[in-house]
C-alpha cells in the first residue's frame, strides 16, 4: 500500500514539475508585472485570477486529456481524436493554429530572453551597482535605442535554443531548470523582503488587490485572459503534448491546480518584488515591456550582497526563459520534421532561423522601425496582441468546445473521478461558463 503511494506520488511530481517547468518563464516575471502594470493593477488582478481558475483549469485539463487519449503530436492527435469521435477532421485547425501561436511567440520570446542574457552579463560586471532610477533607466534605454545590442543579445539567445532542440538534450537541461525553480522562488522571496524596506509594500498591496472597478474596461479583460494563456502555457498544443505522455493513474483536476497554484504564486510574488520599487523610486508602473529591467537592477545596485543575488537572479530568469522557449520551438521543429521528412538538425535549423528573422523585425521595433505600425502597435507588440490575444484564447476555447461536447461523456466522467454530482458541475463549466467566457471577452472588445 505504501509502496504503491510512494509511486505515484514521485510519478506525479515528476509531471507537475515539468508541466510547471514549461508554465514558469518570462510570463510569470516579465510579462505578468508589464501588463499589471499598464492595465492599472489590481482589477486586472482579480480578472486574470478568475480567469485562471475558471477558464485556465478547464482548459488545461482539456488539453492533457486530449493529449493523454491521442498520444501523439497535437496535430495528429487532433484529427485521430475528431476521427475516432466522428467529427469533422477541421478540428485538425486547432493543432495548425497550435504551432503557429508558438512560432509567433517564439520570435519575441527570444527578444526577451536577449534582454535577460545581457542583463545578466551586466550583474557580473557590476554594472548596476549603485545605480540610480536614471541611471538605470539610460541604460536600459541605451540597449533598446541599439539594434546590434538587441540582434546580438537576441541572435545568443536562439543560438542556444536552437543548440539544445537540435541535440534533442531537453531532458537533461529541463532537469536542472526543476532544481532551479526552488532558487527562484528563494530570490523573489528576498526581492519581495527588500521590497517590504522600502516602505512602499503597503502601496504596492494596495494597487495590485484594491481594484478600481471604474477602470475595467473590454481591453483589460481582454489582457486579462491572454496572460492567463500566456503564463500556463495553454492554447498551443504543448500541453497537449505533455498530456500524452501521462499516466492513467494520474488525477487531471489536482494535478492542473497543483501547477496553476505553482505558476500563480510565482507571478504575484514578482508583483509583490517590482511595485515597491516602482513607487518608491517615482517610477511609472505602465512602463511597459522593460518594467522588470528598470526596476529589479535599482534593487540589486542598492541592497547588501546584490551583486551575487542580481547575477542569481538573471541567470535563473534566463533559464526558466529557456526552458520555455524550447517548448515553444519544439512544436514547428516536430512538423517540419514530420510533414517535410527533414533530419532533425535541418528541421530545427529551418525552424530556428524563421523564428530568429521574425525576431529581428520584432526587436528593429524599439528603434528604426519604431514608427512602423499594424493595426495601430508597432511589429513587437502586433506578435505579442495577435498571439496572446487571439491565437491562444481561440485555440483554448476550440480545445474546451472539443472535450465538452465531442468526446465520449461517461469516459470523461470515469477519467476525471467524478461522481455523477461533480460532473454536472464540470459539465456546465466546460460547456457553458468557460466557453461562453472566452466568447463574450472577444465579442466585448471588438465591439
Ligand atoms: N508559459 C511560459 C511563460 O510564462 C511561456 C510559454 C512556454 C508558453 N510554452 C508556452 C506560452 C506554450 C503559451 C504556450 O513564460
Amino acid at each position: 500500500m505504501a509502496k504503491l503511494a510512494h509511486a505515484q506520488w514521485s510519478s506525479r511530481m515528476a509531471f507537475v514539475l515539468a508541466a510547471a517547468g514549461s508554465a514558469v518563464g518570462l510570463g510569470n516575471i516579465w510579462r505578468f508585472s508589464y501588463m499589471v502594470g499598464e492595465n492599472g493593477g489590481a482589477a486586472f488582478v482579480l480578472v486574470y485570477l478568475a480567469c485562471v481558475a475558471l477558464v485556465g483549469l478547464p482548459i488545461l485539463v482539456a488539453e492533457w486529456m486530449i493529449g493523454r487519449r491521442g498520444q501523439k503530436n497535437p496535430i495528429d492527435t487532433m484529427a485521430d481524436q475528431a476521427r475516432q469521435n466522428g467529427k469533422p477532421a477541421a478540428w485538425m485547425g486547432i493543432g495548425i493554429t497550435g504551432v503557429l501561436a508558438a512560432f509567433l511567440i517564439l520570435s519575441f520570446y527570444s527578444v526577451i530572453g536577449g534582454w535577460s542574457l545581457n542583463y545578466t552579463l551586466g550583474s557580473v560586471i557590476g554594472t548596476f551597482s549603485g545605480g540610480s532610477s536614471e541611471s538605470i533607466g539610460e541604460q536600459f534605454n541605451g540597449m533598446l535605442a541599439s539594434p546590434i545590442t538587441l540582434l546580438g543579445w537576441h541572435t545568443a539567445f536562439m543560438a542556444l535554443v536552437v543548440a539544445i532542440v537540435a541535440r534533442g538534450v531537453t531532458k537533461g537541461l529541463e532537469s536542472a531548470a526543476r532544481a532551479m525553480m526552488p532558487a527562484l522562488v528563494i530570490l523573489m522571496l528576498i526581492l519581495v523582503g527588500y521590497g517590504i524596506t522600502t516602505g512602499h509594500f503597503g502601496e504596492a498591496v494596495d494597487f495590485m488587490f484594491s481594484p478600481d472597478w471604474s477602470a475595467v474596461s473590454g481591453g483589460v479583460v481582454l489582457s486579462a485572459m491572454g496572460q492567463a494563456f500566456f503564463t500556463l502555457s495553454l492554447g498551443m498544443g504543448i500541453m497537449v503534448a505533455y498530456g500524452s505522455y501521462l499516466g492513467e493513474e494520474i488525477n487531471l483536476i489536482s494535478t492542473a491546480r497543483t501547477v496553476i497554484i505553482l505558476d500563480t504564486v510565482i507571478a504575484l510574488l514578482a508583483g509583490l518584488a517590482i511595485f515597491p520599487i516602482v513607487f518608491s523610486n517615482g517610477l511609472s508602473p505602465d512602463a511597459g515591456p522593460g518594467l522588470i529591467f528598470v526596476t529589479l537592477p535599482l534593487a540589486f545596485g542598492n541592497m547588501a550582497g546584490g551583486t551575487v543575488l542580481g547575477l542569481m537572479f538573471f541567470l535563473l530568469l534566463t533559464f526558466a526563459a529557456l526552458t520555455s522557449a524550447i517548448s515553444l520551438l519544439e512544436p514547428t521543429v516536430a512538423l517540419l520534421e514530420e510533414r517535410l521528412s527533414l533530419p532533425r538538425l535541418t528541421a530545427t535549423l529551418i525552424g530556428g532561423i524563421a523564428v530568429w528573422l521574425l525576431g529581428v523585425a520584432a526587436l528593429l521595433s524599439f528603434n528604426v522601425w519604431a514608427d512602423f505600425s499594424l493595426f495601430g502597435l508597432n511589429i513587437f507588440d502586433f506578435l505579442d496582441t495577435l498571439t496572446a490575444k487571439f491565437l491562444l484564447p481561440l485555440t483554448g476555447l476550440g480545445s474546451i468546445v472539443f472535450a465538452a461536447w465531442c468526446l465520449d461523456k461517461e469516459s470523461v466522467r470515469q477519467e476525471l473521478g467524478f461522481d455523477v454530482y461533480d460532473f454536472s458541475a464540470w459539465n456546465i463549466l466546460v460547456k457553458y461558463i468557460a466557453p461562453l467566457g472566452v466568447i463574450t471577452v472577444f465579442v466585448t472588445e471588438l465591439m
